[in-house]
């Protein structure tokens, strides 16, 4: 259709039929209430008529071709202005083919397999029927007390930007109405909903329009210059308002400003959340401060659908608010072809070959191979299938390794570790003792695991948290492993027997009794439908370990938050005065985190020539070349990250003590060298100054060239 087509469309739309395609609804509105579809947020009775479900303009939650192709037939008979449904979900890391939780796929530092695990995603979406997923979600987080953590990419506005990027660019392709494999993306949580104050979920979030635009914003702007077609609104206050009734946020910021022109939905049940805020006395002030914010659609709560028809008519909304909304919604609607051909990409035969197939389990494993950060290693990885190893703890043949927001990843078909290295191993050379829960280790069950241990060369453990204690609604206020698991590290221990941890969580967590006790920690996240084939091929050394983290883990919860990218204060601890009491520092624990942003072993060695730069100066013009000789020294072949961190020594406002701006991934083989360049331009040297101009300021730069944010060789330069 064109533009014309859809403002035809527009003028015979009531303040009814308008109000009712701003509304978005669960599954069981449309299939009954015994196939919900996911319900992510509470379900309020919404006291909205047969009528206005009629004409509904999109729905969340159900997918499967056959379903949405029903759903679709029957909207379209009974909408008398045959508008096509939008088909929405969280199609979160993957949909049926499960990669690693987004958190874990940051620690791949690999945005080209982020962007095909996206595109898979997609793919196997499409064709079961759906026309948007709820992703990606970029919120930087500095707290992992906040249960979403896992569900973002770590801790710096610099590579979650990139991965921003990427994961938009694999959602959508570059031409969303001719390739049927693509689904229109939508950032969230706009904005800076990973902020809220101490971690817990939901909570008040309150930074400085500095910090906002220095930190947070950067990677919802990547994904709005990737071409991301729509924007959620998050949950929490900024400055003071709900983002969902935040006008300046949303006109003066996202559509004035950065010139957005997709659709803006609220977050579920968002719109009417501005009561219990304390913005709205009832739901027609809700409606009227989320329309003059901007928000184009309503999920799961009905304040547009009851009150925007009277708003407009007594005067207090201009129309023009209204039809501007829906047309955004019908342009995307029309982007898709919906228009065209109702069922897009709904294919119940395709379904049956692409979802879940061969190919896409492959990049699952390839992908969540990648993401596994070896923590720890006093030389007992890689093993050999010929040692005798027992497989204890909870996550020993647990299928719950898919992480939150995966429901339609199938555990029938997931195999656990016990099978795989049963499978792999003879079975004389595995003793398993599995744990049936997290919280809880019996006595029998710890007598197995004892027993199990005696006999092995190597204790393999496997501990973790459930799917359920991260994700939404997921804060914890102690991230260390339950005490039961902990319990069991002890018993164990005493063993003295080689012990490899293997770590499933969603968030960094508090390793005190699993990091010294262990011989080697291997952090597996939620590695998805191939996590345990991924982890047998590193713990067996057919991959080599590469992951590196993206967000630090603090040496204890009393650090949080702790991130690489920190000021360093007028006092900070000198190397000379360790116990000087007026420095910036605890009395009882360190500053520095217990593994850095960055970081991750490997099971060969990388040594690292002298650091060289083209010139100690850079013009506006020119840029400086940063290069160094990076050497596979160890045994194995494998993947070195190598970073680039800048310090701008004496800024306008203080600057961080390092800022990552970029890294390089190399395969070196054994006694390989590459030699790695970075560019330097003034570009990268730009930042908000205090009247939030951003620009950069002539003087004295340090760069930093190393494997993680802590170990690095420096060089100056100044901007001239
Ligand atoms: C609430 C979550 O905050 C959001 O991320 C999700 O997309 C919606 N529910 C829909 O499920």
């Amino acid at each position: 259709m064109n533009q014309r087509g859809l403002e035809k469309l527009l003028a015979e739309m009531t303040l009814e039929d308008k109000a009712a395609q701003m509304l978005q609804l669960v599954g069981s509105y449309f299939v009954g209430a015994e196939e919900d579809g996911e319900i992510t947020g509470p379900m309020e009775s919404l006291g909205i008529s047969e009528d206005a479900v009629k004409q509904v303009g999109s729905e969340l939650g159900l997918s499967g071709a056959a379903k949405l192709i029903a759903v679709q037939q029957h909207h379209m008979a009974n909408d008398k202005l045959a508008i096509p449904l939008l088909f929405m979900a969280d199609i979160i890391h993957g949909y049926k083919t499960i990669f690693p939780i987004p958190l874990a796929i940051g620690c791949a530092w690999d945005v080209e397999l982020a962007e095909q695990s996206a595109a898979i995603a997609a793919k196997e979406s499409a064709v079961s029927g759906l026309h948007v997923t709820f992703a990606p979600m970029v919120d930087l987080i500095r707290d992992p007390r906040w249960g979403r953590v896992m569900e973002s990419t770590g801790e710096d506005p610099y590579l979650n930007s990139l991965y921003a990027t990427a994961f938009v660019r694999g959602f959508q392709g570059d031409d969303l109405t001719n390739d049927l494999n693509r689904v229109a993306a939508c950032v969230k949580h706009f904005a800076a909903y990973g902020a809220g104050e101490g971690g817990r979920e939901y909570n008040t979030v309150d930074l400085s329009e500095w910090q906002l635009r220095e930190y947070y914003l950067p990677a919802y702007k990547a994904a709005l210059d990737a071409g991301v077609e729509l924007v959620m609104t998050s949950f929490n206050t900024v400055h003071g308002v709900p983002a969902t009734g935040n006008k300046k946020l949303m006109r003066d910021l996202l559509r004035d400003e950065w010139g957005f022109e997709g659709v803006l939905i609220s977050d579920w049940a968002a719109i009417m959340e501005l009561i219990p805020h304390g913005i709205a006395e009832d739901e027609k002030e809700a409606a009227l401060k989320a329309i003059l914010a901007g928000v184009d659609i309503e999920m799961m709560t009905s304040c547009y659908v009851k009150f925007l028809p009277e708003l407009v008519r007594s005067g207090e909304v201009d129309e023009a608010l209204v039809d501007e909304a829906v047309m955004r919604i019908l342009q995307l609607k029309n982007k898709l072809g919906l228009f065209e051909n109702p069922l897009r990409g709904a294919n119940p035969e395709l379904e049956q070959e692409i979802v879940y197939c061969e190919e896409h389990r492959q990049v699952a494993r390839q992908l969540a191979s990648k993401s596994l950060v070896l923590l720890k290693n006093d030389n007992v990885l890689p093993l050999s299938t010929s040692q005798h190893i027992a497989l204890i703890g909870p996550f020993a043949n647990s299928k719950d390794i898919l992480g939150s927001w995966s429901w339609r990843g199938a555990e029938g078909d997931i195999h656990t570790l016990e099978q795989v290295l049963k499978e792999k191993l003879s079975t004389a050379n595995v003793k398993v003792a599995a744990c049936e829960a997290v919280h809880e280790v019996t006595e029998t069950e710890l007598a197995q695991a004892i027993e199990a241990a005696k006999y092995a060369d190597v204790i393999v453990l496997a501990l973790g948290e459930s799917s359920e204690m991260s994700g939404e609604g997921g804060s914890r206020s102690d991230i260390r492993l339950p005490q039961a698991q902990l319990e069991l590290v002890q018993a164990l221990r005493k063993l003295n027997k080689a012990m490899v941890t293997l770590l499933f969580n969603g968030r960094p967590l508090d390793l005190h009794g699993v990091i010294e006790e262990s011989s080697a920690v291997l952090e597996c996240w939620f590695p998805g439908s191939e996590g345990a084939t991924a982890i047998s091929d590193v713990l067996y050394g057919d991959m080599n370990p590469s992951g590196r983290l993206s967000m630090s883990f603090p040496y204890a919860l009393g650090q949080v938050p702790v991130y690489y990218n920190h000021f360093q204060t007028g006092r900070p601890i000198k190397a000379s005065e360790p116990d000087n009491r007026y420095t910036s520092k605890y009395l009882d624990i360190p500053n520095e985190p217990l593994f850095p942003f960055g970081f991750g072993l490997s099971y060969t060695t990388f040594s690292y020539g002298e650091v060289t730069i083209s010139s100690d100066q850079l013009t506006k013009e020119s840029s400086i070349e940063v290069k160094v000789t990076v050497t596979n020294t160890g045994s194995y072949a494998g993947e070195e990250v190598v970073q680039l961190y800048i310090r701008d020594i004496s800024g306008e406002v203080v600057r961080p003590m390092k800022e990552l701006k970029g890294f390089k991934k190399l395969e070196l083989t054994v006694g390989e060298s590459q030699e790695v360049t970075f560019t330097i331009t003034e570009k990268q040297l730009r930042y908000h100054h205090s009247d939030l101009s951003f620009s950069s300021d002539t003087g004295q730069f340090a760069l930093f060239v190393g494997s993680n944010s802590r170990d690095v060789a420096e060089k100056r330069f100044r901007l001239v």
